[in-house]
């Protein structure tokens, strides 16, 4: 594969410069790192004003409408679209990577029941970096080749888990699915719709990639020390699975689930706000201040679905939480509209899916980013060190511990 790292031009490297010192020198706090630009990028731009999404130069909603997952984490890897002739050899590449050795499966089958899937995940890929035996190599050559083993390894480790918690036996790839084919066929056991791989190629294409946000800047931070992709994923992992971030749609589904019911959605909504710090799950962005366009193709995915199957009843219940924050924020003056953990959780739901298995499938996605972003650190690092302003104590008297009160 080609060289893919972002160079810092040296006037970028001057302006760069100028600004770590003005940062180093002063003690401005930028809580949560809002605002704060850690290095240069070429692989996503986000406008948050204007709800625009690009991958590598292309349109989100052209990528969601017309391009297949594997093309998309080729161009998120490589900078351009596929040929044909590059993605055929791109597919047989990630061909025997759904194969999981023996001794992460033997890891997987003995975690205890009720696991989180995500910790699940986060185990299954550090162990398989403990199996590596060329994990620690930083160098393009090994990172693309662990990138591209992940690529079919994380969803294979989110299937395996599945259906070993519900005492089934994982299902063996086909090599002939592509990765969205496969995802489904390894957790359901039986051959996939056209149509709902179709779905499932565009959820997995509006998840791959978003720029610095947590577990991609979590991912970047950890190569940063020059660790090895293993532990750099795990991080990513980690940070995912949080409920303000890739947990997002899990807490959705928990949320429609309690309610019930499309009149039981106002009362909800209400009762949350109305709790200090309450939080309506799958709402607010840190970038968007207008509706995320990946939430605006979901929505439209969700209703298609509801239209197909006959069972509205999600996508009903989701159309009246996001009337109502709708109404709600707007009277209080936020910004605070659906994010793309929103419409997913009722497209996964209708798709078939425990929402358990919400999250992981984010991670089936995001892999792809997150090795985009490597990619890019690992190839012109620089260790992340930012600052804490101390606010505690100075100058104070040791005294021996038999003197301690
Ligand atoms: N429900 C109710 N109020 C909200 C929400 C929400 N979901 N999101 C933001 N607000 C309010 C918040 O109360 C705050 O009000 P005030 O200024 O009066 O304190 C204001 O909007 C700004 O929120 P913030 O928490 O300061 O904004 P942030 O940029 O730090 O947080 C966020 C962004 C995503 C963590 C937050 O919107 C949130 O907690 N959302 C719910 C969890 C969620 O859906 N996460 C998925 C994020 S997008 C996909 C992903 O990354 O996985």
């Amino acid at each position: 594969m080609a060289a893919l790292g972002s160079h810092v031009t040296p006037v970028t490297a001057v302006r760069l410069g100028k600004m770590r010192d003005q940062l180093e020198a002063g003690m401005d706090i930028y809580r949560g790192l809002a605002g704060v630009n850690v290095d240069t990028s070429k692989i996503c731009s986000i406008d948050g004003e204007r709800g625009e999404l690009i991958y590598r130069g292309y349109d989100i909603r052209e990528l969601a409408d017309r391009a297949s997952f594997e093309e998309v984490a080729y161009l998120l890897w490589n900078g351009a679209l596929p040929t044909r002739e590059q993605l055929d050899a791109f597919q047989d590449q990630l061909r025997p990577t759904f194969q999981l050795p023996g001794e992460v499966l033997e890891i997987l089958a003995a975690l205890p029941k009720g696991t989180n899937p995500m910790a699940a995940l986060r185990t299954g890929v550090s162990a398989l970096g403990a199996l590596d035996p060329h994990a620690d190599g930083t160098d393009e050559a090994n990172v693309h080749r662990i990138g591209t083993q992940l690529m079919g390894q994380v969803p294979a480790i989110v299937a395996a888990f599945q259906r070993l918690q519900a005492g089934q036996q994982p299902i063996a790839p086909d090599p002939n699915l592509s990765i969205a084919g496969n995802f489904l066929r390894m957790v359901n056991g039986e051959e996939p719709s056209e149509a709902a791989t179709r779905v499932m190629d565009v959820a997995l294409v509006l998840h791959a990639e978003h720029g610095s946000n947590a577990s991609t800047f979590v991912s970047r931070s950890t190569a940063s020390s020059l660790t090895d992709v293993y532990s750099a994923i795990t991080a990513g992992i980690g940070s995912l699975k949080g409920p303000l971030h890739g947990g997002a749609n899990f807490g959705v589904m928990q949320a429609l689930e309690s309610i019930g019911s499309v009149e039981g959605v106002e009362a909800y909504v209400l009762d949350t706000l109305g709790k200090e710090g309450g939080r309506v799950m799958g709402f607010g962005h840190r970038v968007y201040r207008v509706m995320d366009p990946r939430a605006i193709i979901l929505k439209d995915v969700s209703q298609k679905l509801a239209e197909e199957s006959g069972d509205s009843k999600w996508f009903e219940m989701s159309l009246e939480m996001e009337r109502v924050m709708e109404r709600e924020m707007s009277a209080k003056g936020k910004q605070v509209a659906p994010n793309v953990d929103f419409f997913s959780a009722s497209v996964y739901r209708m798709l078939g899916f425990e929402k358990e298995t919400y999250t992981p499938i984010f991670a089936v996605s995001r892999i792809s980013g997150w090795m985009a972003h490597l990619y890019e650190q690992y190839a012109d690092n620089r260790l992340m060190r930012p600052r804490l302003v101390y606010e505690g104590e100075k100058g104070k008297t040791f005294t021996p511990i038999d003197q301690r009160g």
